[in-house]
């Protein structure tokens, strides 16, 4: 009996780190890996991001972002971040949930979100909004098929700053057109 209690435990501890039905948890923030327990995957993801704009700024407030799969293949669960790098930590602006039908949970910082429950899915839509940064950054998502396969940190996409440089000369050139526009 003592050896069977033990047994049980052992699988009850086990399973959530193989499950995490609820998305994920707030262990995996950082290396944004599942702890499945088994190996990712190597070869390219079958999942794509598609930005509904490569820019922020200049009248864009926020970046649509969907995860779909390529070649009809679906995702239980994702954890998506926006990173100034792809290996720097820090998340920057906020991801938010803009799905249509599917209602997605955030355990780590603002800029993360991630899945609720664990059905198939096709894909998953969310927006990304810019706090104060002038960077670059990364949409960055690790996505998993189902409990054995996932990839890690597989995706992303990157969302440029509508640069301030660019505006300047933009307004250098304009003033120059004038100047010779005076000189002509
Ligand atoms: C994630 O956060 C939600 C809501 O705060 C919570 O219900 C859920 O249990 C958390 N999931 C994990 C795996 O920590
Ligand atoms: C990581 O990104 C944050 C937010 O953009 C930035 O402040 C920080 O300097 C970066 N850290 C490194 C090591 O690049
Ligand atoms: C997970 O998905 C892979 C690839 O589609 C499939 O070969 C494998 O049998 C699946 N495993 C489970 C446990 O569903």
């Amino acid at each position: 009996m003592d050896i069977l209690a033990v047994v049980i435990a052992t699988i009850v501890l086990a399973c959530p780190v193989l499950g995490y039905g609820s998305g994920a948890p707030p262990g995996a923030c950082a290396s944004m890996i599942p702890n499945h327990g088994a190996v990712p995957q190597t070869s390219v993801a079958p999942y794509s991001l598609t930005l509904s704009s490569a820019k922020y700024g200049c009248g864009v407030d926020s970046v649509s972002v969907t995860l779909a799969g390529t070649g009809g293949a679906n995702f239980r669960g994702f954890l998506c971040q926006a990173r100034a790098d792809m290996d720097n930590v820090t998340t920057v602006g906020t991801l938010s949930d803009d799905d249509a039908t599917l209602t997605f949970t955030n355990n780590c910082s603002a800029g993360s979100i991630t899945h609720s429950e664990k059905s198939d899915k096709a894909s998953a839509k969310f927006k990304w909004s810019p706090s104060n940064e002038k960077s670059n950054v990364h949409i960055v998502c690790s996505v998993v098929q189902n409990v054995s396969t996932y990839w890690v940190k597989a995706i992303h996409e990157q969302i440029t700053p509508c640069s301030s440089a660019t505006s300047a000369t933009l307004a250098f050139l304009a003033s120059v057109a004038v100047l010779l526009a005076f000189v002509i």
